[in-house]
């Protein structure tokens, strides 16, 4: 069983793959995670982000057990992140690492922008999350402040809307709902709500 959950930056589609995971007893990947680990590869290289051979070179070398370094998490390494990520051969390197971890028995949840679309085009579920562009950002800015980052609410809301026109007019997989995915509106929903609505679209596909 795969779970594919996709959708913008800031949606809560991170928080809801984890909780759907715990819920059923399934590996969870935060695919996110893999593209801002090979920018911030760059950045402590002082590399360029569009240097495509260092990208790859980077992607190549990715080593899992550091993506819960905190430093990833950071908003700035999410936007170097879409620069990166855009770059068709780094998608294509990471391509097996992400199809290989869905294969996991029992089952897994992936979620990311095009796991629905293009790593797992054959989940048995798929979920689209959406949220209005100003309630991510406040959420993104209460994370900032609750890590002790300084944080500036317009300037993430700027952020997340370029990020939004990046990740969806790419070339290559670009963040969009699958054909066949269950779009779910997450703007007024608290953690427990959102929850409940992904449980019971898994269940009703199962
Ligand atoms: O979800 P998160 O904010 O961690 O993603 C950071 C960036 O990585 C996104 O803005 C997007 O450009 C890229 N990404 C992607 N495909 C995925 C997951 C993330 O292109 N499956």
């Amino acid at each position: 069983m795969i779970i594919a959950i996709d959708g913008p930056a800031a949606s809560g589609k991170g928080t809801l793959a984890k909780r759907l995971a715990a819920h059923y007893g399934y590996h969870h990947l935060d695919t996110g995670v893999i593209y801002r680990a090979v920018a911030h590869a760059l950045i402590s290289q002082a590399l360029d982000l569009r240097d495509e051979a260092a990208a790859v070179q980077a992607a190549q070398s990715l080593d899992p057990a550091t993506f819960d370094d905190p430093a990833l998490k950071s908003h700035d390494v999410g936007s170097a992140a879409s620069i990166v990520s855009a770059i068709p051969a780094v998608r294509a390197a990471l391509l097996e690492f992400q199809r290989d971890f869905a294969g996991k028995p029992p089952g897994a949840v992936l979620d990311g922008r095009d796991i629905g679309t293009v790593i797992c085009p054959n989940a048995e579920v798929k979920i689209f999350v959406v949220a209005d562009p100003k309630i991510r950002a406040r959420r993104r800015t209460l994370e900032a402040l609750d890590r002790g980052e300084r944080a500036n609410e317009a300037a993430i809301l700027a952020d997340i809307l370029a990020r939004d026109e990046r990740d969806q007019n790419r070339a290559v997989a670009p963040l969009k709902p699958a054909k066949d995915a269950y779009l779910l509106d997450n703007s007024h929903l608290d953690i427990e709500g959102g929850v409940r609505a992904a449980i019971d679209i898994v269940e009703a596909v199962r």
